[in-house]
């Protein structure tokens, strides 16, 4: 932490959650709390909460919540020292400088100046793409069927023949030699000294979902090699975590995201109307990317080229998707070569047309297996069958696996029977390298133990959520209940500062505990806690049995817990033995 918890608390409480959401997600008021389609996953009614008078946010649908700090630091992707300083800034705060950790501040300047010399060079770029110097380059753009308003809309630019004009023009804004080194821009060398990374070429920024330009793209306009350079890793362009064309695509009404495999495509893809389309930054596509997508769909779409190394690039991408659970469908282009090629011979409607017909990722691995065997021969055909086999005992859902064996068995003229025997013996002897607990019911996977700790979690969490609804409770808890009878570490520091908060200030401010937590998970935990809500229609008489009830039982969890550490101490052992036989008598009422 670089900064007090008094400063914390004062950035924090100087900025209405619900204000600060409103400005990214169309907030609805309903009651006392305020709604809206979740940002960080997909859906289509409503699960996402803000709560004015919490000052916290919670999404029933995907479980992120926390409160302002965390909104940001999920939303915009930013640390949590740079959201304070977001927040403090809105707020007219002046944070001491000196508050901060130096190397992280160190760090922090250095990322944010690299992204003020990438939005420079880009604007830079797109101004000499006007000029006459680049008449030749917006010709080039011209020529591949970009209208004036996408080659806008993508920021497109050029850069220009000389050495190391764009060196100079940075300088100029007075950027020093280290500092243009970092941006990945700038390359340097003993003999030449400083020269441009980009050199004639047409130039692609690529923009992060918080809408910063964080590295380039740039192509020859011939057939010079290499066709495409892209930005180095610098401190704030990691290719295995962003995806070129989600800053537009995550706001895309349209259902999924398309996958392809370059700029262009998602460019032309763009200008067709499918502003869902993404692409990886020249590489294959990794698991980073699929967790980036994971928030903003329930579904892609792969429309990879149709080459060799296209297919494999697409096979490799369905096994990622897999592991993520993520359906994905694929797309055909012949006989094109690209989703670019395609659009500009069949337009949007042959495009649309594709997309209906796109098949799911398992039938397309089927498919391509097929290709591998010379289905005539008796052998060679079982051996396909074999294979397919392995493949679909993979897919979990039985309903769903039984669906394609069957549609399998029927594209591939296979007897019904006879597949589905073999897929089930592969799923029950795990020769596929399959997981075989999947083939057994998932909720009687859990041992007595595990069901026991999770009961107990659930009665801690439900009694917290009685403190935080009910200011009468801590008087009488205080006498006989305590954080540390709290199991579970994030309720533990959770019932911690509300005790200290109704100690200290006679209420509870949910905000403020969480500004206790860091990590993701201790703040969704945390979260999803604080926003709950109870249906006060229960009788004070019952109220006060139902608590009683959670109240023993934590207590005598904790009770027998430390009985068992205190084996040997006999002092100790005593005093818990007797604590333990009062249990029973604790009574919390409200009458
Ligand atoms: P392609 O070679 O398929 O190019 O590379 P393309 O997208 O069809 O481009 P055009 O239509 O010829 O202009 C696909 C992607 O692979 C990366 C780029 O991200 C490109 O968009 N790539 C390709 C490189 O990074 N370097 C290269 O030399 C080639
Ligand atoms: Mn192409």
């Amino acid at each position: 932490m670089y900064y007090t918890d008094e400063q914390i608390e004062e950035v924090r409480s100087r900025n209405d959650i619900v204000d600060i959401i409103s400005g990214y997600v169309n907030l609805k008021k309903k009651g006392n709390s305020y709604s809206a389609c979740c940002p960080f996953h997909h859906e289509k009614t409503p699960s996402f909460h803000v709560s004015r008078e919490k000052q916290m946010y919670h999404c029933f649908g995907c479980g992120v919540g926390g409160n302002v700090y965390t909104f940001l630091m999920e939303h915009e992707n930013l640390s949590f020292p740079e959201s304070v300083e977001m927040l403090a800034e809105r707020a007219g705060i002046q944070l001491p400088q000196q508050g901060m950790d130096p190397d992280a501040k160190k760090q922090a300047d250095e990322r944010s100046k690299i992204k003020d010399m990438n939005k420079l060079a880009a604007g830079y770029f797109h101004y000499m793409l006007k000029t006459d110097r680049g008449a030749h380059a917006l010709e080039y753009l011209k020529g591949r069927g970009l209208s004036d308003e996408t080659i806008t809309g993508f920021g497109l630019g050029f850069s220009d023949v000389y050495r190391d004009d764009l060196y100079q023009y940075l300088k100029s804004k007075g950027y020093a030699d280290e500092e243009l080194k970092n941006s990945g821009l700038i390359r340097f060398d003993e003999k030449n000294g400083a020269s441009d990374q980009f050199w004639n070429r047409v130039m692609f920024p690529i923009i992060d979902t918080n809408n910063r330009v964080i590295g380039f793209g740039g192509r020859v306009m011939g057939d010079a090699k290499p066709k495409y350079i892209n930005t180095q890793d610098t401190p704030v362009f990691d290719k295995s975590r962003n995806l070129y064309g989600l800053n537009l695509a995550k706001k895309s009404k349209r259902r999924g995201i398309i996958f392809c495999e370059g700029y262009m495509d998602v460019i032309s893809m763009h200008q067709a109307g499918f502003d869902n389309a993404v692409a990886s930054l020249g590489t294959a596509l990794t698991v980073g990317q699929v967790n980036l997508v994971k928030r903003y769909t329930e579904r892609v779409y792969l429309a990879y080229d149709s080459d060799e190394a296209g297919t494999k690039a697409a096979l490799r991408a369905l096994e990622i998707m897999r592991e993520f659970e993520m359906p994905a469908r694929v797309i055909s282009l012949k006989p094109y070569k690209d989703p670019d090629e395609l659009i500009r011979e069949e337009g949007t409607k042959g495009f649309e047309r594709r997309i209906n017909e796109a098949i799911s990722g398992i039938m397309f691995e089927i498919r391509i297996l097929a290709n591998n065997y010379n289905q005539e021969d008796p052998q060679e055909r079982t051996g396909f069958q074999k294979e397919a086999a392995k493949r679909l005992s993979l897919i979990l859902d039985p309903l769903e696996r039984g669906n394609y064996v069957e549609s399998v068995a029927k594209e591939y003229n296979i007897s019904v029977e006879s597949l589905k025997e073999t897929v089930t013996k592969y799923g029950i002897s795990g020769t596929a390298k399959v997981d075989t607990s999947v083939f057994r019911d998932r909720s009687s996977r859990k041992s007595p133990e595990e069901e026991k700790e999770q009961k107990q979690l659930k009665t801690e969490r439900l009694l917290i959520t009685w403190i935080i609804n009910d200011d009468r409770l801590f008087k009488s808890l205080k006498e006989v209940l305590s954080p540390d009878d709290f199991f579970e570490p994030v309720y533990h520091d959770i019932v911690k500062t509300l005790f200290e908060q109704y100690e200290e200030q006679g209420r509870v401010m949910p905000a403020v505990v969480m500004n206790r937590f860091q990590s993701k998970e201790e703040h969704d935990k945390a979260a999803a806690i604080m926003q709950q809500d109870f249906d006060m229609e229960i009788s004070e008489a019952d109220k006060s049995k139902v608590i009683t009830e959670l109240v023993r039982s934590i207590k005598l969890r904790s009770v027998t817990h430390r009985l068992e550490e205190a084996k040997g101490d006999l002092e100790k052992t005593g005093k818990l033995l007797l604590e333990k036989a009062q249990i029973n008598r604790i009574v919390i009422s409200f009458l």
